[in-house]
């Protein structure tokens, strides 16, 4: 790592001595230019009593506004989930963005941090937190500066009482963005998922209700108090609602982040980013990141969208985009993508922690044995405790499904 730890002066120290530097931070937006154009008096405002918690849960349903972690649930509905179970109730922050691919998030963190926080207080206060843990990914060091710096200034214009938001820093584990993971982590545990349900809005931070959103859902839910649901159903394209932020990479000409309405097709998302690189032709894409297996450039017309890849095998998850061309070889982006899951499992289940093994040495023969192949997804994908394990196949299986003649060593 490339920055200065500032636990304490101690660590300041050390990272001195070790040459190490502080994170070139980008420009964001901090707490004064926020509030000068209306930042945080939406919170203000419901605190004082203008709108329900209901009927703020009210518009981010009409809204349409669901998990942009890549679940896709309705977000409204995780509200009164909370609410229903008795206090007190905890609210945490997932921006432990580690699905390879995605920086979303992390665009959010260091362009608009106050669009984040203001929903995650306004998220508090709807289900009456007691106290708010943001739990972020370490490879960030410019977001983890900011926010410190951000958190700090909300305290002192009282806009939060001191402590009541903890700022926590993963330590590099993928399984640590599972939200039950996640929780562990905060409660100082190793970072292994929990069976469920129980659901954590149910039994969430030491066993309190605790309600759980990502970034950039909570970036949408401060513009819906603000600007109305309209801000997101305003937008329609191929029948679908919503808009939609696309981490893009690979073969394009201008990879980073697109906001696009949500029914925009892999072409429409290409273009975006501004066509394929010169020499490259598009052969195939990541709809959702390793997570969402590979989809061939055929599958052309689809929104990516939820639920609309269904029909396809796979979903669109976090929206990380990764544009494939006719030089990349499915079989190696395939078992890089295993490799990844069996480095990142957290070995608390068999079926993961052995078939994301075994997946990788099959895939290694110069022959996939595709029989065995599907059998290992299926256990897989039924008999794993977490979406890790039951999404590890989908890279394998669409190869299979799409790509079987150049899966040999020597295709
Ligand atoms: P999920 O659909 O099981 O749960 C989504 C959310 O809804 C959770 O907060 C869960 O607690 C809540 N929920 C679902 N049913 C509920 C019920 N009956 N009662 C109360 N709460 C309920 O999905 P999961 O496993 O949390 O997330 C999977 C997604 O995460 C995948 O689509 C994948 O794309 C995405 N992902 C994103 C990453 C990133 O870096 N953004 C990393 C890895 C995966
Ligand atoms: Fe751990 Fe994998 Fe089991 Fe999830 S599926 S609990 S990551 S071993």
């Amino acid at each position: 790592r490339r920055h200065i730890d500032r636990a304490t002066p101690e660590a300041v120290l050390a990272a001195v001595e070790a040459g190490l530097t502080e994170p070139e931070l980008p420009r964001w937006q901090d707490l004064a230019a926020y509030r000068a154009e209306g930042g945080y008096e939406t919170l203000l405002a419901l605190r004082a009593g203008a709108r329900t918690p209901e009927q703020v849960q009210g518009a981010l349903l009409e809204a349409g506004l669901r998990g942009m972690g890549g679940a896709g649930f309705p977000s409204g509905r995780k509200w009164s989930f909370v609410r229903a179970e008795p206090g007190p109730r905890y609210m945490a922050v997932n921006a432990d963005e580690g699905e390879p691919g995605t920086f979303k998030d992390r665009a959010l963190l260091e362009s608009t941090p106050h669009t984040v926080l203001e929903g995650m207080l306004i998220a508090a206060w709807a289900i009456e937190a007691e106290r708010c843990f943001f739990y972020l990914r370490d490879e960030y060091p410019a977001a983890l500066e900011i926010l410190r710096r951000e958190i700090a200034a909300l305290e002192e214009a009282g806009l939060i009482a001191p402590g009541h938001v903890e700022l926590r820093r993963g330590a590099g584990a993928y399984i640590c963005g599972e939200e039950s993971a996640m929780l562990e982590s905060i409660e100082g545990k190793r970072g292994l998922p929990r069976h469920r349900p129980p659901y954590v809005a149910q039994r969430g931070l030491w066993g309190r209700p605790t309600l759980v959103h990502n970034v950039e859902t909570l970036h949408w839910t401060t513009r819906i108090c603000r600007e109305g649901p309209q801000v997101l159903n305003g937008v329609e394209r191929n029948g679908r609602r919503g808009l939609r932020a696309f981490s893009v990479s690979g073969r394009v000409k201008r990879p980073g982040v697109h906001l696009l309405p949500a029914g925009s097709t892999i072409r429409d998302v290409i273009e975006a980013a501004g066509g394929m690189q010169d020499g490259h032709v598009f052969k195939a894409y990541q709809p959702g990141g390793p997570s969402a297996g590979i989809l061939p450039a055929s599958i052309d017309d689809a929104p990516l969208d939820f639920d609309a890849l269904d029909a396809h095998g796979t979903f669109i998850g976090s929206a990380a985009i990764v544009v494939l061309s006719d030089k990349d070889r499915i079989r190696d982006a395939a078992l890089n993508m295993l490799r990844f899951f069996e480095e990142e499992s957290c070995g608390q289940c068999t079926p993961c922690r052995v078939g994301c093994e075994k997946a990788v040495k099959l895939m290694e023969a110069p022959r996939w044995d595709a029989p065995l192949l599907e059998e290992l997804c299926q256990t897989m994908a039924d008999a794993s405790i977490c979406g890790l394990g039951q999404a590890a196949p989908n890279p394998i299986r669409l190869a299979l499904r799409h790509f079987a003649d150049e899966l040999d060593a020597e295709g």
